[in-house]
């Protein structure tokens, strides 16, 4: 019999939305009825216009003989990298070359896959709670021991995300190769300062570590003095690599785009102490193992860029941030002390009387039809924390959040 990856059997239970997903149909299937679903951070709102005119262009485009396209450049079609540099980073003062850019279809893809061009002895630090991609990768990978019963991973640097640190931890005095960051954060909902991000990056510049910093919800920030990207800062060039996702800002999670930038002067070791290129060895990596996004999402991905694709999907950003800013509202006024939500599409909210987060999520469920998703599901210092989700009708949104302030509030 073949011998299985072994790292697989060190990760814990399933994956967080799988099964929430399997709870919440076991409760469907044994009461019946419809449930509000804010769990799961998936959009609601149809495609924009102009991207959906964008794709049947595109689709029709494919079936003429001029306009067929096959394989793509590996790193993405100039008519998707450039808006991307001239919009994403040009317009914020930041310089990022084309070629920089690599159009892929998920953050999730990208965040899990980064680590493989790492050596297996890494030392990787974590924001707790966290996006729960960035710890079971590394755990798949061998980076880690055992769980313990908390469910800390032996060889990972934990750094609690809390109320006290405005769940924004500063960097960590011991070395390590890899520090994950996210903001706006998934789960906490918070968001990073100029003076936070530049703390992390002269420290990364001075360790040599590499910052992995996701910013799938840059778009959810409408703070001016939030950077929306790390290279922002002075000095990131040579010690981040950073993500962004069409998935919520242009509502692409069925449609699949997004981008990672890898700097040319970002550098690691090889065993033998050379100093090498990651961005190169990030391009081996794709040119290998992937063949692009379809041709089809990259220019629906492009008309976010055009003027009418801006403005519609900031218009449905800015729908759900009317739906994170009643639900901060409604469940601040029901007496929960609640986070986030002003800068990102979560709430994060404490669970009441003391319950843990999965007790919570399942009194919730039974007592008001209303899924979210348990805090300790993204890490052990997510515990007696639950993360609510801005993205769904405002019918539903409103609904939900009355009737957790009935069930709960005081
Ligand atoms: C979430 O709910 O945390 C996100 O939807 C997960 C993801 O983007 O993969």
């Amino acid at each position: 019999m073949a011998r299985i990856n072994d790292h697989y059997l060190k990760l814990q239970a399933g994956y967080l939305f799988p099964e929430i997903g399997r709870r919440t149909r076991a409760f469907v299937d044994a009461n019946g009825g419809e449930v509000i679903r804010l769990g799961i951070g998936d959009v609601t709102l149809p495609l924009a216009p102009a991207v959906v005119k964008a794709l049947q262009d595109a689709a029709a485009e494919m079936g003429t003989a001029e306009g067929f396209h096959g394989y793509g450049p590996d790193n993405g079609y100039p008519f998707l990298t450039e808006p991307i540099r001239e919009h994403d980073y040009g317009a914020r003062g930041v310089e990022i070359a084309t070629d920089e850019i690599f159009v892929s279809d998920g953050s999730k893809q990208d965040s899990g896959n980064i680590q493989e061009i790492f050596g297996v002895d890494c030392k990787i630090a974590v924001v707790d709670p966290v996006y729960p991609v960035y710890v079971d990768t590394n755990v798949m990978a061998g980076r880690t021991g055992t769980a313990d019963a908390r469910g800390f991973y032996d060889g990972i640097l934990y750094l609690p995300a809390t109320e006290a640190n405005g769940f924004a931890p500063d960097p960590p005095d011991t070395a390590v190769d890899l520090a994950y960051l996210c903001s706006p954060n998934n789960p906490t909902g918070t968001v990073m300062s100029r003076a936070q991000l530049e703390r992390w990056v002269t420290w990364a510049n001075e360790t040599g570590a590499v910052i992995v910093f996701d910013a799938a919800y840059d778009a959810f920030i409408s703070d001016s003095a939030i950077p929306r990207s790390i290279y922002e800062i002075e000095g990131a060039r040579t010690c981040a690599i950073e993500m962004r996702s069409f998935s919520k800002r242009a509502g692409f999670t069925g449609v699949r785009c997004a981008y990672t930038v890898v700097p040319k002067e970002l550098e690691g070791t090889s065993a033998s102490g050379d100093r090498v290129a990651i961005h190169d060895l990030w391009a081996r990596r794709v040119a290998t193992k992937f063949n692009g996004v379809p041709y089809v999402i990259q220019r629906a991905a492009a008309a976010v860029f055009a003027p009418d694709g801006r403005k519609q999907t900031q218009e449905q950003v800015a729908f759900y941030m009317e739906n994170a800013s009643r639900i901060r509202a409604g469940l601040g006024a029901a007496g929960f002390t609640v986070f986030g939500g002003e800068n990102a599409p979560y709430i994060w909210m404490r669970t009441p009387d003391g319950l843990s987060s999965w007790d919570f999520f399942d009194r919730l469920l039974a007592e008001t039809r209303v899924v979210g998703t348990p805090g300790s599901g993204f890490g052990p210092s997510g515990e007696g924390y639950f993360r609510i989700s801005a993205f769904n009708s405002r019918e539903n949104v409103d609904e939900a959040i009355a009737r957790i302030g009935r069930a709960f509030g005081r």
